[in-house]
Formats: structure tokens, sequence, C-alpha cells
């Protein structure tokens, strides 16, 4: 293989679990090769990253030379260009703020926290929008109770969003016959369903846009770094993923493409009896604690592991405006710490 040829390769190898190549995500630097000794240099800001993708070039390039120099050419996070997403397109100029809660990990709550931490900054005089982005388990709408609701188109061609519990909602659930149809789309679909919502809903002017993303690092976590200025991303997660390598990817994930961490919010955390209010760390402590000072970024509270919270969520009924006192302060406490942490236009 002489140096073109091998250019040419690299350039279509995708980045592990992201449908992205690393040409695209501007990862690739300068390539040479001499007498069957290949000389392959990465631009990254995260030794994590670097790692990935070097194993990645050793798996598949190793038999063909006689050696491989993979170096690292660490950037500055001002020198990164991932393609758009460290000078994003804005499709919602009506929204001053953007926060996109994330998790490495499908079912540790990011639902229910990004429907209760929308809340609690409507609570505070804001005006506030979620967009449900996981498209492929929309549950925006049941948690929110505006399940049986349909699209509505207003006179001047635009979609009206939902509204309940003082937010503005728009969900894919909204588009299908019923809530629960389930939805197979390909991700170029489900990007375009996204950013219409975006561009079509008629939102009014928002303090705060609140993304609910879906698990994981793929297309339409990507997508919505390129196309929005995302102001904050709140990783949520739970002691028992805390330590896993879908949280780290998430995370490094977003340093790379310049999205700013707001924190960690740590879900299920505890258990208080309901019987003896005592706590039971069942799953071990301060693993939240733990992967923040890691990654260096704010630790934005905790919730507890509560049948309140759960069975009220599925009636719709949210717990920071339905629920006791007690629970309706841990999403508050969290929102006032987000607010401290990030850096705002208000
Ligand atoms: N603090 C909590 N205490 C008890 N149950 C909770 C708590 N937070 C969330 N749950 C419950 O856990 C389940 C998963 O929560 P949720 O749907 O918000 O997670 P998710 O991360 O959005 O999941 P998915 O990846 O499927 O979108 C739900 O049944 C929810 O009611
Ligand atoms: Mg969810």
């Amino acid at each position: 293989m002489n140096r073109s040829e091998l250019q040419k390769s690299l350039a279509l190898l995708k980045y592990p679990d992201i449908d992205r190549t690393i040409k695209e995500l501007k990862l690739l630097g300068e390539v040479t090769v001499n007498n069957h000794v290949a000389n392959i240099e990465l631009l990254t800001v995260s030794d994590e990253s670097y790692l990935s993708v070097k194993k990645l070039i050793e798996q598949n390039y190793s038999t063909k030379f006689k050696a491989l120099n993979i170096t690292k050419k660490t950037l500055g996070k001002k020198d990164t260009n991932y393609g758009d997403s460290a000078n994003p397109n804005n499709r919602a100029p009506y929204a001053k703020n953007i926060i996109a809660v994330t998790s490495g990990k499908g079912g540790v709550g990011k639902s229910t926290v990004s429907v209760n931490i929308a809340i609690a900054l409507a609570q505070k005089g804001f005006k506030v929008g979620i967009l449900d982005a996981d498209v492929y388990g929309p549950n925006i709408p049941r948690l929110t109770n505006i399940d049986t609701e349909r699209i509505k188109w207003g006179d001047n061609n635009k979609i009206i969003p939902a509204e309940n519990y003082g937010l503005k909602i728009m969900s894919v659930a909204l588009t299908t016959p019923k809530a629960d149809t389930p939805l197979v789309w390909r991700s170029s679909v489900a990007v375009n369903a996204l950013i219409q919502f975006l561009e079509d809903v008629d939102w009014g002017e928002l303090d705060f846009m609140v993304i609910d993303m879906p698990p994981g690092t793929g297309d339409v976590q990507l997508t919505m770094a390129q196309e929005l200025p995302i102001s904050a991303a709140v990783l949520v997660t739970t002691p028992q993923v805390v330590a896993t390598d879908d949280v780290s990817r998430a995370i490094m994930m977003f340093k790379d493409i310049n999205v700013p961490m707001a924190g960690v919010i740590e879900n299920m955390s505890f258990f208080i009896a309901p019987d003896t209010k005592n706590r039971y760390d069942i799953f071990g402590t301060d693993g939240g604690k733990r992967i923040a000072k890691k990654y260096d970024i704010p630790y934005l509270g905790e919730i507890p592991l509560d049948m309140q919270i759960r069975e009220a969520s599925d009636k719709g009924e949210p717990p920071v405006a339905l629920g006791e006192q007690n629970t309706k302060k841990y999403y508050k406490d969290i929102v006032n710490n987000i607010l401290d942490t990030s850096e705002f236009k208000l």
C-alpha cells in the first residue's frame, strides 16, 4: 500500500460506535509511507479518542505494513474542528439557551430528569420548551401527560407544540397514529425529523430549550451538536453504570466535539426506606462524584431511587410539579446548580 492508497482507505474508517468516518471528524493528520512503514498522525483532544482510533487502525492495517507508527498531535480546544460542531449552525435562533440531557446508557432516567428539570426552570419563570430527540423511544409525551394529543398545524404553516406544566413540548410520538407506535426509521430520516421540529415548530421565544437525547453517542447527538449551539450538556447516570465505558465514551465525545459539559447527575442514587426513613446506598456511594472528578466536570447532584418518582412519572405527573416537597427539592437543587455552573444568556 502506498501513501495515497493508505490515505484513501483511512478516510473511510468509521469512528467506533459513531456513524461518521475519522475523516469527517477531522481526526486524520499527516500520513506517510516509507519502506513499508506507515506513519499516521491523529489529531485529537483526548487520549481516549486517540486510543480508540489507534486500536481501530492497528486492527485494520497491522498486517499490511512492516510497522505502524501512530502518533498523536494534541490540539488545544480552540484548534479542534470536528466538522461544524466547533462552529455549529443555529437552527433554533428563538432559543437563548439549549440544554442537552444525555447518557451513555439507556434506562438511567434521562427522560424523567429532562422533564423535571425543564419544569423546574419553568417554575423559576423562564420560558421553556422540551424537544424529545429520542426518536426511537420517545417518552416525553407520556411523562408530560400529552400522549393522547396529535400533531396540529397552525395558520402560519407551523406545527403548534403541545403544552403542559408550563412547557412547550414536541416529540415524534405526536406524529404517529398512537403514542406507542414503534418507529423504524433510518437514522438520516430521524435526524431530518428533528431538524424539522427545530425549524417548523412554533416555539415562540424561549429562554431554554431542553433536549432529551437518545442514549449513547450516535448520529443524533453529533447532528444536534452541529446544528445547534448547545449551551450545556448534562449527563445522567446511575451508580450502577457510572464505571462503564459507555459513560466515559459519552463524556469524551461531548468534550471532543466542543459541547460544554455542564456536569453529571446521579439518578437512582440511594434508597430511603418509606417506613424507617433510613438511607441505603444500594449501589455504593459517590460514583457520580468520582466520574465528575475524573473528567473535571461539575457534579450537579443526586436523585434517590423512589417508588413515587416512578409511579407518578408513569402517570404523567412529574414529581417536581405534583410531588412532595422533599422530592421536588432534588430537582430544584440540580437546576440551581446547572444555572450556577454554566454560562447562560439570561
Ligand atoms: N429516581 C427514580 N426513582 C425511581 N424510578 C425512576 C427514577 N428515575 C427514573 N425512574 C424510572 O426508571 C425508568 C427509566 O427512566 P427514563 O425513561 O427516564 O430513562 P431513560 O434514560 O430516558 O431511558 P431510555 O434510554 O429508555 O430513554 C422509568 O420507569 C422511570 O419512571
Ligand atoms: Mg428516555
